[in-house]
């Protein structure tokens, strides 16, 4: 094991660490979710209670759906589930419906470019050779039908991009990583390179042969690793700003990597936008006095898998320790180093030469990933990012230039206004502006200063300009007076209806007190699905109306509207702690998730959600250990590909003594729709 000194928890191949948060509810709105609360907690531990003020949004969708002139123009029909649900399940093997089969594909390791150095089931690949192979713990994917540049949909032949979030050290390497403390305070470089690499992104030409067999597509152009190392650009409000100047970018307009890479959001032009989540972790910093920019986040004293103290002492790995030197500046140590994560990061799959580009207009904070909107010729594209943190917030981009299917590209992400979402209890909504042009902001900023902001306890000295404000995010949210939410995961938008959903994972914290009617469960374990609509249908409004989905837990947990129980969970769809969420093109909502297994639950799961029934069903139960994150499909809806991360044991491989992340890929026997 690697980390003896540090937070044990990271000794936990899926513990995901959850760093602050701020105080956002006055006792009189405390006050009046209690009032307006409807139903009763019904069940065992952990079981939900529904508390919908009056606000039904149920149904609202179907009737919008023609009028607003949005894709599929599909009947309600399209949305029914066909396939009978799965049992729970805790073999160390996927489980899915009957008439379906699944395969592993593109475990970690898998070579995808450069002289396709092959897997060696001992550990013993080089940190060169991880460079051209697919990296670890899968995570968010999008499948880009080859022909998508000239308009096609092909099903059988597309780029797989998927993230690598972070790794299992003991995996990864023959013997496990060397310990610092056990080798002179430094780690051997090679491996250090091999886990920097093992992060990251994969593109993946895939192919679909006469058998429908995939396989890669060897010597593609397109196959390309993305990795913690890759040069990238920094654009939008904090490019060349003083906070991000490093030695390696004297401007602040360039960075190395990117890192934690949970969910991601495909851009209506064709690209993929990677989030980086808990990047803090990967920093350490001995400063006893640290910038707010680490504070508020967690960048701490040691980190998660010290790279910092490669043996090498290359700059590359020398600058995850942001430590100010004795003497130095930003110009000659990597103090500000970490300013450059925390952001979406915009890669093209379908240029392969092209620099990532980190989006920074987008916010900086514990990204899960993005949603975007569907556009609409002549209007401003509008995305939603969580904050997957406990008592984060979820944020909402609109761009200042409207959208032109001709000419649109990333630059379209670095102008345009950030906001953050206030839930109020009586079911309405508020998107706050963060941008100190704005009045109401400006004053709240004002009158902030010299106070102690949030739970953080940070003492507020004001903002720069706005792209301090962007720097510190989570701070200006806290100032605006955003709802804090049970841990944001991933979002998704309604083909048919145009209603957001947010997965709000868990939070085990949340006491009596800070209960709020968009977060009513006290030391929420099980987590719980928050959707809304914007004002008038439009994704660019500043006004909401919201309710809860469905509440997670046991047997008999119920979600109900006005008193009228909506959900009554039974065997067929029991699960906790909801993570990945993708609408599929047929509008079926996709639900996963990343919780705790037991006798009731089993392992790590998928559900399939009719979003105007609220039915929903178990369609895949994943092996043992790991979470279930990451879904696409290809257009024709008739191959579903699904990550399995950090499995355990020798998943998916029984011959070989290490597990694998793989993508698992799903059909129906019949050729048929998945899910249908
Ligand atoms: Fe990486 Fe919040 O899941
Ligand atoms: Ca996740
Ligand atoms: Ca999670």
């Amino acid at each position: 094991m690697a980390k003896h000194h540090i937070d044990s928890n990271y000794l936990d191949p899926d513990y995901e660490p959850v760093v602050n948060h701020s105080d956002n509810t006055p006792f009189h709105e405390v006050m009046a979710a209690r009032m307006q609360r409807r139903t009763v907690m019904k069940g065992g531990v952990g079981a939900a209670l529904a508390s919908i003020m009056g606000v039904s949004l149920a149904g609202c969708g179907s009737s919008d759906s023609k009028s607003s002139g949005t894709t599929g123009g599909s009947s309600s029909s399209s949305t029914e589930l066909g396939f009978k649900a799965v049992p729970v399940s805790s073999a160390n093997t996927v489980v899915v419906p009957e008439g379906y089969s699944s395969e592993a594909f593109l475990p970690w390791g898998t070579p995808i470019t450069g002289s396709y150095p092959e897997y060696r089931a001992d550990g013993t690949n080089t940190g060169a050779e991880q460079e051209q192979q697919v990296g670890m713990h899968h995570d968010g994917m999008h499948f880009y039908p080859i022909d998508l540049k000239s308009g096609g949909s092909a099903s059988s032949e597309g780029l797989l991009v998927m993230n690598h979030e972070y790794i299992n050290q003991s995996a990864l390497h023959a013997n496990g990583a060397t310990d610092s403390g056990d080798n002179g305070g430094f780690r051997p470089a090679d491996e250090v390179r091999k886990e920097i690499a093992a992060h990251g992104v994969s593109v993946v030409h895939i192919k679909q042969n006469s058998e429908g067999k995939w396989d890669v597509v060897f010597g593609s152009p397109y196959n390309r690793r993305i990795t913690g190392g890759t040069a990238m650009d920094l654009r939008g409000p904090a490019r060349g700003y003083s906070k991000l100047v490093t030695p390696y970018s004297l401007n602040a307009t360039e960075t190395r990597g990117t890192l934690n890479n949970c969910s991601m959001g495909p851009t209506p032009w064709g690209t993929y936008l990677t989030a980086e989540e808990n990047w803090h972790g990967y920093f350490a910093t001995s400063a006893a006095d640290r910038p707010r920019e680490y504070v508020r986040h967690g960048v701490g004293s040691s980190s998660r898998y010290d790279w910092e103290l490669a043996d090498s002492g290359l700059d590359q790995y020398v600058r995850f320790n942001v430590t100010p030197q004795d003497g130095g500046t930003a110009e000659t140590d990597y103090r500000n180093e970490a300013n450059t994560f925390g952001y979406m990061v915009e890669i093209d799959p379908f240029a392969p030469e092209s620099k990532p580009q980190k989006r920074t207009a987008l916010g900086r904070f514990g990204h899960e990933g993005v949603i975007f909107a569907p556009v609409t010729e002549g209007q401003p594209v509008v995305c939603y990012s969580g904050d997957d943190s406990r008592y984060e917030y979820i944020y909402k981009f609109v761009t200042a230039r409207p959208y032109n299917a001709a000419t649109a590209n990333g630059s379209l992400l670095d102008e345009g206004t950030l906001y953050v979402a206030r839930f109020n209890d009586d079911g309405s909504g508020e998107w706050l502006t963060l941008s100190l042009d704005d009045a109401g902001f400006a004053s709240k900023v004002a009158a902030a200063e010299g106070t102690e902001v949030g739970r953080s306890g940070i003492l507020f000295a004001g903002f720069e300009n706005q792209a301090d404000v962007i720097v510190n995010t989570r701070l200006a949210a806290d100032i605006a007076g955003a709802t804090p939410m049970d841990r944001p995961e991933w979002g998704a938008v309604d083909p048919n209806s145009g209603e957001v959903y947010f997965t709000l994972t868990n939070n085990s914290q949340r006491t009596e007190a800070e209960t709020d009617a968009a977060n009513p469960i006290v030391e929420n374990r099980n987590g719980h699905i928050i959707r809304w609509k914007e004002a008038g249908n439009d994704h660019a409004a500043t006004a909401f109306e919201w309710d809860i989905f469905v509440f997670a837990g046991e047997q008999g947990t119920e979600t109900s509207v006005d008193g009228d129980v909506v959900v009554s969970l039974t065997d067929d769809n029991i699960f906790n702690s909801p993570d990945g969420l993708w609408f599929d093109y047929n509008g079926v909502l996709w639900i996963q998730t990343d919780g705790y297994s037991n006798d009731t639950y089993g392992n790590q799961m998928m559900l399939a959600a009719n979003p105007e029934t609220r039915e929903i069903r178990r369609f895949f139960v994943g092996p043992s250990g790991c979470e279930v994150t990451g879904v696409v499909t290809t257009p024709d809806s008739k191959t579903m590909f699904v990550n399995i991360q950090h499995p355990r044991s020798n998943w998916p491989n029984a011959s070989e003594d290490r597990p694998r992340d793989a993508t698992v890929i799903v059909t129906r026997d019949d050729g048929g729709v998945i899910g249908a």
